[in-house]
């Protein structure tokens, strides 16, 4: 499987009105390809600051930028490097297990909305990359 090709954009439905907007994330398949057991948020860093670098073994995300932007490069352990830019509270990234992922150019202003399959367990992240090019290499 090549997980890269299952890294995607989703578009969520803006349910807006003249009061303003309201997008809904539901889990279960309905508009997050997952059941959702955890939520967090990343707010508050700089430009030059590169998050994530790592992959995780059991856990799917969608992150969505709720307000601001930031940029998220995915990689999967093969030479395959794609990078999305998030900049829309009613679009966000889908990424599957096994795939190595930095978020960074944050904006000021950014929230990186991010939503999980998994309850967190240190133990499932990978955050070497080569151990993740070698997992990568025996899942084949
Ligand atoms: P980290 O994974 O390094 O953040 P990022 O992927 O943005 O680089 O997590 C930062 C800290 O927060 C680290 O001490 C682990 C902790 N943490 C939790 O306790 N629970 C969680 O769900 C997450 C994502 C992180």
């Amino acid at each position: 499987m090549q997980n890269i090709n299952l890294v995607r954009m989703l578009d969520f439905q803006q349910k807006g009105d003249e009061r303003g907007q309201l997008v809904v994330a539901e889990g279960s398949g309905k508009d997050i390809p997952f059941e959702i057991k955890r939520v967090f948020y990343i707010y508050g860093s700089d430009a030059d600051v590169v998050r994530g670098c790592h992959a995780n073994r059991k856990t799917e995300f969608v992150m969505i930028n709720v307000a601001g932007s930031s940029k998220v490069k995915v990689k999967d352990g093969e030479g395959n490097e794609v990078i999305y830019f998030l900049d829309k509270p009613h679009t966000g990234i889908y990424l599957p297990t096994m795939i190595w992922k930095e978020m960074y150019e944050f904006s000021k202003d950014s929230v990186l909305l991010v939503i999980a399959s998994e309850h967190y367990d240190a133990e499932e992240y990978i955050r070497d990359y080569t151990v993740f090019e070698k997992e990568t290499k025996m899942e084949k």
